[in-house]
């Protein structure tokens, strides 16, 4: 591990961002460099040869330049697919983002979940085996959203996104009534916790927003060991793979905990 160690944070887009936040809160010590496949986004628009195809040479083309110590794949489209691959593929540690479907059913009341992904992730086999693995007895209603990664990136750009889009993307994930309703819904895309405060208020009755960012982060801190004392010198990258200048770094500077992202 190097010290300052690098750790490399991946996703189609803005979304990882929200798992970075996580991360850069708990590893202060850490050098940061954030990659958004924008070149290819939003990936839930692909297929899984087409996913698995883009992901795995450009995570090597990455590894190989930056050298990092830990890469994150902060995106379930993509972590639900090439986890296997990225592992079998290159020495560095990797760390993922799956749907959160355990603690999920682990804490719902009305043993009501609905797991809220892109319609890859919900369509994923690896999906489907977390379900039979972790229900622990709950119903879980699978809603694959078309545009809800791509209606975060435009808030989170400054665009005004509305309410009503944002209210019939989320429709389909209350289900039943009275003791037997939706009482957690799983925020199975990085994107969506960028639109939380929308979710919670266009929501037809309260739930549990379950969002796995913070065990990723509790994971990645337990992987590096002990933090270092070099927090001034670690500073934080971000590269857009379609190699576009970026006039966003005041809005994300928040995400890298108030760095300025070169
Ligand atoms: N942020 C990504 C995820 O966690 C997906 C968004 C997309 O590119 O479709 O699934």
């Amino acid at each position: 591990m190097s010290s300052p160690p690098t750790i490399l944070v991946f996703d189609s887009g803005l979304g990882g961002l929200t798992v970075l936040r996580e991360i850069v809160d708990a590893r202060r010590d850490a050098h940061y460099i954030y990659v958004a496949d924008d070149a290819f986004f939003p990936y839930g628009h692909h297929t899984e040869d087409q996913i698995i195809a883009r992901v795995v040479p450009l995570i090597g083309e990455l590894t190989a330049r930056h050298a990092p110590d830990l890469v994150v794949i902060a995106c379930n489209t993509a972590s639900t697919l090439v986890m296997s691959h990225l592992r079998s593929a290159y020495d560095v540690p990797f760390v993922g983002t799956v749907p959160a479907i355990k603690p999920a059913c682990a804490g719902s009341r009305t043993k009501r979940v609905s797991v809220l992904g892109t319609r890859g992730t919900v369509q994923r086999e690896y999906t489907k085996r977390l379900i039979e693995d972790f229900a622990q007895g709950c119903e879980v209603t699978l809603v694959g959203s078309a545009e809800l990664a791509s209606l975060a990136e435009a808030a989170l750009n400054g665009n005004e996104v509305r309410d009503d889009d944002i209210a019939a993307e989320l429709a389909p994930c209350f289900v039943g009534e009275g003791d037997a309703r939706t009482d957690t819904v799983v925020l199975a895309c990085t994107h969506y916790p960028l639109l939380l405060d929308r979710l919670t208020r266009l929501a037809p009755w309260p739930v549990d927003w379950i969002d796995p960012a913070p065990a990723i982060a509790r994971r990645v801190s337990d992987l590096l060991g002990s933090p270092g004392n070099e927090s001034d010198r670690a500073g934080a990258e971000m590269i857009f793979t379609s190699g576009r200048p970026h006039r966003l770094s005041r809005a994300l500077m928040p995400f890298f905990g108030g760095r300025v992202p070169a």
